[in-house]
């Protein structure tokens, strides 16, 4: 396989420096420090003993550190092996160069693992994030940009993306049907897709062995909490989602719901594997996803947030509780 090197698509950054306003916490920066003092975008910043990504400095409440890159990595499986190997449901209509957008798109493996599949059909894949966290190098067929996804997109492509995909965005977009509007204008008339694949936090549980007052539900309560106080909600919530879609004039509405246990508890061994790698995605990233929203919005000390995040973590290890999240694939096409 050839490859290229991504420094050339590095230094591209579409979408502008403004940022529309949102929750700033005790302790962050404001937006205006990384742009009007000359931002540079690759910048990070320390908080905490994690590093937070300082274009826009604030916004965004999880780490783009190397142990976060790692969680991000842990959960693909995740998601993969609960879509039982899938990475795109949307059927690729129209004939010649597939072109599919990967909006915040992380450590960009979902993006490198679908341009690499495909040898079959050519397929172009760009992947774009707030954070300069893609390897350097990278297939042919791929590309990475710096972008907010929340402005107003230049030169991306209007009419021209057969599928535009998402994961895990939930917690990251403080306008949701802004963002809708924008994505169904860049899809192909008639046969572009959108795919949007979630997880919610909630643990759930069939059989009563998850009590109410488990630690794992009082935390997944305290995280949408303080997702709720910095204005970017956490919750997953499908009817809102397909009514936004609805109205941003998306058709052909579906949703996919998989339960992921939440550890190797389950007797059937895809499922237990399946948990497995939940359950380490989640003790890796546990403490990271916890603590600057907890620290910023719920003013917990770190010795607090370490402690609630150790209590979890034993839950974690219990295989007597069998608990599950769920994870979910929205699709629509846009007419
Ligand atoms: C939870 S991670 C998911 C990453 C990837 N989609 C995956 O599933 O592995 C969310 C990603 O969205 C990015 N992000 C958050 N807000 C964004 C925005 N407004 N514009 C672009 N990227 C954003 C973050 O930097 C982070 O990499």
């Amino acid at each position: 396989m050839s490859f290229n090197s991504l420094a050339s698509h590095r230094t591209a950054t579409i979408g502008g420096p403004g940022h529309p306003p949102y929750s700033l916490a005790t302790g962050a920066g404001s937006a205006m420090d990384s742009t009007s003092l000359g931002y540079d975008p690759r910048k990070v910043y320390p908080e905490n003993g994690r590093f937070y990504q300082a274009w826009p400095r604030g916004k965004y409440l999880f780490p783009c550190d190397d142990v976060e890159g790692d969680r991000l990595d842990i959960f693909h499986k995740v998601f993969i092996l609960a879509r039982n190997g899938q990475y795109l449901s949307a059927p690729l209509d129209h004939p010649g160069e597939k072109r599919i957008l990967d909006l915040g798109c992380g450590t960009g493996i979902w993006a490198i693992d679908v341009a690499e599949q495909d040898a079959a059909q050519p397929v172009f894949v760009r992947g774009v994030d707030l954070a300069l966290i893609q390897p350097d190098m990278i297939p042919r067929n791929v590309e990475f940009v710096q972008m907010d996804i929340e402005l107003p997109w230049q030169s991306m492509g209007r009419d021209s993306w057969d599928v535009i995909h998402m994961r895990t965005l939930i917690g990251s977009i403080y306008n949701w049907r802004m963002l809708y509007d924008q994505v169904i204008d860049h899809l192909r008339p008639g046969v572009g897709r959108l795919e949007q694949v979630e997880i919610d936090f909630t643990p759930r549980c069939d059989d009563g062995s998850l009590p109410p007052t488990a630690e794992m539900v009082s935390w997944a309560n305290d995280l949408f909490d303080a997702f709720d106080a910095h204005g970017c909600s956490l919750r997953i919530d499908s009817l809102r989602t397909r009514n936004l879609l609805g109205e941003a004039g998306f058709v052909d509405f579906e949703e996919e719901i998989f339960k992921v246990p939440v550890n190797g508890w389950h007797p059937d061994p895809t499922q237990r594997e399946l948990g497995r790698f939940l359950c380490l995605g989640l003790t890796r990233g546990l403490y990271g996803m916890s603590l600057a929203p907890f620290a910023r919005m719920k003013n917990m000390s770190l010795e607090q947030v370490m402690a609630k995040v150790e209590k979890v973590k034993v839950e974690l290890a219990d295989r007597r509780i069998h608990a599950y999240c769920q994870v979910h694939v929205w699709k629509a096409r846009r007419p």
